[in-house]
């Protein structure tokens, strides 16, 4: 098998598997207990939690633990509207749990919500979202739009946004689920309010992400249940996940470089290859140097053609892995208005990848003469 679809999922990186074993196997108490043996797992809690302030330049009490980017994604949004926010502002390509998160959150607040179209290249008018924020009252605004997409790789400019934000005084949440392997992120340089990441996107566990929210703002738990994360997620943390995730991260994070050129060697060969297999083959110009979106010209539909790969024994996808299964052109593929005469997939790079595997895999996959061009 060759899995081109880490984008999706990573695998587990094995010094990650070391971190969580030493928690399930000698640190498993639960945290908020006052005895030993809790107050040991609440130790590695903070100290996880001061971890990721101290790479991300932030204050460890702006820092929460949740289940996953999804879960962050809508305590932040819910949690802007708590802060007074009239307006929320997103983008077409957006990973569906904001659109879906934005679209809840207008509808229970009454809020006016406003969705950006984006061009051919997936990006955002900035003259258009700086004239929405300047035809709304200061500070009535929130903004939500993705460091990198996750079907595209394409990367917002956040410098750019971070400014109209800042001068339109507009919350601003940013979903860095697809950023960690290669980017710095950075909340307090972009301006940003609150932003998202996952675990599961870098070589760690499922089941965990990340929630940064700015203490400058009001916090309104969305459930009851529990003053765990200060009561912004009740209920028993995840401390195996934890413990893995903060492994996860440090890798990223000191890896990142070395981490980019795999990513842009394995992405340039499969680009080659493309170009020089197909007289006509569209390549995203989406930045993320770990995810390649193209599109082929094939007869077939996207379902035989994954089933194909599949059967190949080569993992990648249609676009993001939560609409693959569904038969249905991908949203951000539509938001794009690409051209209907090819089939889009998306082929995203993983550290464990090699160059042979990925050579294989395309030309086992991607022969023109042998598929239904
Ligand atoms: C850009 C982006 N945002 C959010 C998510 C959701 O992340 P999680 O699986 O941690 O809920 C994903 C996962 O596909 C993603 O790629």
């Amino acid at each position: 098998m060759v899995y081109l679809d880490n984008a999706a999922t990573t695998p587990i990186h094995p010094e990650v598997i070391d971190a969580m074993n030493k928690v399930l196997v000698s640190n498993w108490g639960n945290p908020s207990s006052t005895h030993g043996n809790g107050r040991k797992a609440k130790v590695l809690l903070e100290k996880s939690r001061r971890f990721f302030a101290e790479r991300l330049e932030v204050d460890p009490a702006e820092v929460f633990f949740t289940s996953g980017a999804t879960e962050s994604i809508y305590i932040a949004l819910q949690n802007f509207a708590q802060n007074g926010v009239k307006h929320f502002i997103t983008a077409a390509t957006e990973h569906k749990a904001v659109l879906e998160a934005v679209e809840d959150v207008c509808l229970k607040y009454t809020l006016k919500k406003t969705v950006l179209n984006v061009d051919q290249t997936g990006q955002i008018s900035l003259e258009e979202l700086g004239s929405i924020l300047a035809g709304n009252e200061l500070g009535s605004c929130a903004v939500a739009l993705m460091h990198t997409n996750n079907e595209t790789g394409v990367l917002h400019p956040i410098e750019s946004i971070a400014k109209l934000t800042e001068k339109h005084r507009a919350l601003f949440f940013c979903d860095c689920v697809q950023a960690g392997l290669f980017s710095t992120i950075s909340p307090r340089k972009f301006n940003i309010d609150a932003l998202s990441l996952s675990a599961h996107k870098m070589y760690g566990p499922k089941g965990v992400g990340l929630l940064y929210f700015n203490s400058k703002l009001k916090r309104t738990p969305l459930w009851k249940g529990g003053s765990q994360e200060r009561g912004m997620r009740p209920g028993t943390e995840n401390m195996p996940g934890i413990a893995g995730f903060s492994k996860a991260f440090e890798l990223a994070d000191t890896n990142k470089s070395a981490a980019t050129e795999h990513f842009v060697r394995l992405k340039q060969l499969a680009v080659e290859h493309l170009q020089s297999k197909y007289s006509s083959v569209y390549i995203g110009v989406g930045e993320a140097p770990h995810i390649l979106h193209f599109g082929i010209p094939d007869s077939r539909n996207m379902d035989a053609i994954l089933l194909d790969l599949d059967l190949k024994g080569i993992c990648l996808s249609a676009g993001s892995a939560c609409q693959s299964g569904s038969q249905k052109i991908s949203h951000v593929v539509q938001a794009m208005n690409l051209d209907p005469k090819y089939q889009y997939l998306r082929m995203s790079f993983g550290l464990m990848n090699t160059e042979s595997e990925v050579l294989e895999a395309l030309k086992l996959g991607f022969e023109p003469l042998h598929n239904h061009t």
